[in-house]
């Protein structure tokens, strides 16, 4: 398999454990990303801003596959009009795009839903453009990995008072476990909405505070909140959760074990 991969986001969480997986099943791979940096063996490195549209056509010259995971808080649905603009012209590579579960499902009706959850409408509007950009592709739902969990707890973790939203469950996802999917999709066939991926157990929001409060040796209080809005409403209904795609394999304790010590 000699076929030139892209991955945008190959520098963040899950985009550093795709590049590894990608290489090992023989794929030449490229990363995206806004530093200039040295190749790291042979991963070539190409800076580009998906926000500005610098350096994409170049980044994305050649590719077959291009494995999206490059993200933010909010913007991704111009993020993905700049990649497909830039790939439409290259050919017909493969989009490989990671989601989230719930995007579709977290209203964003008022200015209180965009504000606290607009990131699920943000990873809808990259979706929409992936789907209709005529290119061949793949959309693959994750659900909050741990490695995000364990970067939020460690900030709340700094506070005196821990606030949790009430009624809030979570089922956080190990980011290798997705990053093994998501590059088996890439060296795949283009599979559109893909089945979503979920970890094995659901949690209140809370039992994930305190379960990492316990493994860092740490004691807090927590302050419980009921958010208001319907984006919130949907949340505490489930709009986030993949019960019957719980095909994770790690829990968030085993997790936690072996990246926390007290
Ligand atoms: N974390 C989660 O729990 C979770 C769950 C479901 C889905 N997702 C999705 O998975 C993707 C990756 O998440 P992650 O946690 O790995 O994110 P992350 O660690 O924050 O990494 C973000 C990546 O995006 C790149 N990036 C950001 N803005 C960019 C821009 N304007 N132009 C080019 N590259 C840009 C960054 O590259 P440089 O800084 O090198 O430029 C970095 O590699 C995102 O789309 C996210 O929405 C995440």
């Amino acid at each position: 398999m000699t076929s030139l991969i892209l991955v945008t986001g190959g520098t963040g969480t899950l985009g550093r454990l795709v590049v590894p997986r990608l290489r090992e099943a023989g794929a030449k791979v490229r990363v995206l990303s806004r530093q200039a940096r040295a190749a790291d063996g042979d991963v070539e490195f190409v800076r580009g801003d998906l926000d500005t549209g610098a350096g994409i056509e170049a980044a994305v010259a050649g590719a077959e596959v291009i494995v999206h995971c490059a993200g933010a808080q909010k913007g991704d649905g111009d993020k993905a009009r700049t990649l497909v603009r830039a790939a439409s012209g290259a050919g017909a590579p493969h989009l490989v795009n990671i989601s989230v579960v719930g995007a579709g499902r977290v209203p964003q009706d008022s200015g209180l839903d965009r504000a606290m959850f607009g990131y699920f409408g943000s990873k809808l509007a990259a979706e929409q453009v992936i789907a209709g950009s005529g290119l061949p592709w793949t959309t693959l739902r994750a659900t909050q990995f741990h490695e995000l969990w364990l970067t939020v707890a460690r900030a709340m973790a700094k506070l005196p008072v821990i606030p949790v939203a009430t009624g809030t469950r979570f089922q956080p996802v190990d980011g290798g476990e997705v990053a093994a999917r998501l590059a088996e999709l890439a060296l795949g066939s283009p599979a559109g909405l893909a089945p979503d991926i979920a970890g094995p157990r659901i949690y209140p929001m809370a039992d994930l505070v305190r379960s990492y409060l316990r493994a860092a040796g740490k004691r807090r209080p927590l302050l419980p909140m009921r958010l208001p809005g319907k984006a919130a409403a949907a949340v505490r209904a489930g709009a986030n959760l993949a019960p019957e795609r719980a095909v994770g394999l790690i829990t968030w304790e085993q997790f936690l074990a072996a990246q926390v010590s007290a």
